[in-house]
């Protein structure tokens, strides 16, 4: 807890300010983002699901007796399309690992996908992976997912590291399936993180909510606005929250911050990928690309990778 406070206040104290995306996700903002994910103008979890809904003839790999990891695996209703491809007896031998931040999350998929499926074993690891990989328990054969293009709100730095830290992880003869945004044209984009419902603007303002429970702030939603943008030199969306007058936060009722009308709060970046975005990442990864799945628009790509 005091690592979470120190990341918290140095974010808010530093210019610009700054919130790390892993807090979007308490109850509430898992629920918003699952509502997210069905919005018309949110576009990546529909192209991946159509991708993933029949990979699984396709895909190089055997899931007798594996083991599957989904990082940040959020309502698990991609694993649920990949087990609908497999038979019974397949799915009998096969362990799964949802490795996700948020408890509620891990919690509510685990009872869905026991009621649905009659795997081996499910057992939920809520963990934050960029820093506890290594707690995920070694087994043969292990086939890593990390989906949705999550890869996309860290930055190179942060990708890189992260990339590093699962390729030690891995051993020999486990596999990495990977979700990538693509670079499309600007509009789509913009709407997508801009939904004519209001959802993402809510989803970006529960951050201050999880910031009043955390560091006992004073934030007032209603006094920010949501901001999303694409950023064409950087290849990604910013997504802000713009203070709309002067504002002075209480930290812990000892510490104050202001913010100046029009001051803002940076709370995600959402990289979106070119092909040689996907060169970089592999090269400086040392993973092997076995296997690359996209849709017809080439709007979001999976890639398959091998530990070599
Ligand atoms: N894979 C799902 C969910 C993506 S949303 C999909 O494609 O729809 C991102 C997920 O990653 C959320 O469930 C969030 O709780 C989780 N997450 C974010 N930061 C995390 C971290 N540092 N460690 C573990 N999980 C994290
Ligand atoms: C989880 N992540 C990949 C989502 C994204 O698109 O960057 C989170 C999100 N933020 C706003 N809308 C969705």
């Amino acid at each position: 807890m005091r690592d979470v406070r120190h990341e918290l206040l140095t974010g808010l104290t530093t210019k610009p300010k700054y919130i790390s995306p892993k807090y979007f996700y308490d109850e509430k903002g898992s629920a918003l983002f699952e509502q997210i994910t069905s919005l018309p103008e949110y576009y990546p979890t529909r192209t991946e699901k159509q991708i993933l809904s029949n990979v699984v003839s396709q895909l190089d790999f055997d899931f007798t007796n594996a083991t599957i990891v989904e990082l940040g695996s959020g309502d698990a209703s991609k694993i649920s399309l990949i087990f609908n491809q497999l038979t019974d007896e397949t799915l009998a031998g096969l362990t799964y690992f949802p490795v996700d931040i948020s408890y509620s999350a891990i919690q509510q998929s685990i009872t869905g996908l026991s009621c649905n499926f009659k795997l081996k074993s499910i057992t939920g690891l809520v963990l934050d992976f960029n820093t506890q990989l290594h707690l995920i328990p070694k087994k043969p054969k292990r086939l890593f997912l990390f989906l949705g293009s999550t890869i996309g709100n860290f930055d190179e730095t942060e990708r890189d590291r992260f990339l590093k830290n699962l390729y030690n992880e891995m051993q020999p003869g486990d596999y990495l399936l990977l979700g990538l945004d693509r670079v499309k044209e600007t509009a789509v984009l913009e709407k997508a993180y801009n939904d004519s419902k209001g959802v993402t603007e809510r989803f970006n303002k529960n951050i201050m909510q999880v910031m009043n429970g955390i560091l006992d702030t004073n934030f007032i939603p209603d006094d920010f606005a949501h901001k999303a943008f694409f950023n064409s030199e950087l290849n990604r969306i910013e997504m802000h929250l713009v203070a709309r007058k002067n504002i002075q936060i209480t930290i812990d009722k000892g510490i104050n911050i202001s913010l100046k009308q029009g001051e803002s709060i940076h709370t995600e970046n959402s990289y979106k990928f070119t092909d040689k975005d996907i060169e970089n990442m592999t090269q400086n990864s040392q993973l092997k690309i076995k296997q690359v799945f996209s849709d017809d628009k080439n709007w979001f790509s999976i890639i398959f990778f091998e530990k070599n």
